[in-house]
């Protein structure tokens, strides 16, 4: 399978993200990174030198990852009638990613962030996160839809909703890959139940240990093994553990890139890897091309811009498989 063939369905947040950047206010007040913030004195005017209209939102950026990959993408979530639905809209559109499946609220406006970028590409984020974290069951609806996997990212703890999606999922024969943000992970119990219909699970080292004990990454992808087929777990730049119960493989960074903005780096990875793993890849061939995606993503401003283009020559990178 390949290529248009292979349809994927996205689900979750779509929003509008207003970067500003290259501002002399916008300075680590602290270098210790858990103590670094930056200060805005009340009353001033803080001039910024950089602004950058972009798209964001974890199922948003993976469908555009897809449709790069040239895959038949779709995406499917709940923006407001308004300038930055419509934002969402064309970027999505331009993409050539199938917004059919699109729902509108009537009583919240899209999301939208506005992200103060600091140099080292850390940054603070302002957000509303509105139409993005309120669903209806109804809008999110796969009857007489086929497709062959559904990328679903946080759905802002509605674990309601994300059961219905999955059991109709399963029951149509579409396979699912799961990428859980922090409302669904605060009710781990339910969230455990749900993981049985997940056939990938990717999560970061501080969402696993939400889930399962472990101190190594090795140890978390075995316990997380219990409850889902496909494992990955990222560590940010000191690279990623997966297994898919045949073999474990553990990848280091694909390259030492500067850290423009580190936005979306979770979701190109993810999607990276699905792109790849839906066509039949192997596991490795799949983390290499998530890695790689990732990277490039963090490299630019905004979740989408550094997104890699169908046919990208691909580098080596320090990747290990052994057996399970
Ligand atoms: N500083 C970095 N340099 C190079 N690559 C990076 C860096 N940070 C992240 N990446 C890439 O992005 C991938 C995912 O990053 P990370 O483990 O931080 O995910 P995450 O915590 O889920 O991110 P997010 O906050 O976007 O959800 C990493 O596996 C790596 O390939
Ligand atoms: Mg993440």
């Amino acid at each position: 399978m390949s290529g248009r063939h292979t349809k994927i369905i996205s689900v979750g947040a779509a929003v509008q993200d207003v970067f500003l950047s290259n501002s002399p206010e916008f300075k680590a007040v602290s270098e210790r990174p858990d103590e670094s913030f930056i200060q805005l004195e009340l009353g001033a005017k803080a001039d910024v030198n950089n602004i950058t209209f972009s798209t964001g939102g974890g199922a948003s950026n993976a469908a555009v990852t897809f449709a790069r990959q040239g895959l038949h993408s779709i995406f499917m979530g709940t923006i407001g009638h308004d300038p930055a639905g419509m934002a969402v809209l064309n970027s999505l559109d331009q993409e050539n990613v199938d917004t059919s499946l699109v729902s509108y609220s009537h009583s919240y406006k899209t999301g939208y962030s506005v992200l103060l970028l600091a140099p080292n590409g850390e940054r603070t984020i302002l957000t509303y996160r509105g139409a993005s974290t309120h669903y209806h069951k109804k809008d999110f609806n796969l009857e007489a839809l086929d497709a062959d996997w559904l990328y679903v990212s946080t759905l802002s703890g509605n674990l309601e909703l994300l059961y219905s999606l999955f059991s109709q999922a399963k029951a149509r024969g579409i396979k699912i890959m799961f990428n859980p943000g922090k409302r669904e992970l605060a009710q781990r119990e339910k969230l455990v139940a749900l993981l049985e219909d997940v056939d990938v699970l990717c999560v970061n080292r501080d969402e696993i240990q939400q889930i399962v004990e472990g101190a190594s990454l090795e140890e978390l992808v075995r316990h997380g093994h219990h409850y889902c087929p496909v494992v990955i777990v990222s560590d940010g730049p000191n690279g990623i553990v997966a297994s898919d119960g045949k073999t474990i493989v553990r990848a280091g960074m694909y390259h030492d890139v500067k850290v423009v903005d580190r936005t979306g780096a979770g979701d190109a990875f993810g999607s990276g890897f699905l792109s790849q793993w839906a066509q039949g890849r192997s596991l490795v061939e799949s983390i290499i091309f998530a890695s790689a995606n990732s990277t490039s993503v963090v490299n630019h401003i905004g979740a989408k811009t550094g997104i890699l283009p169908k046919g990208v020559k691909l580098h080596h990178m320090p990747i290990h498989e052994k057996s399970y």
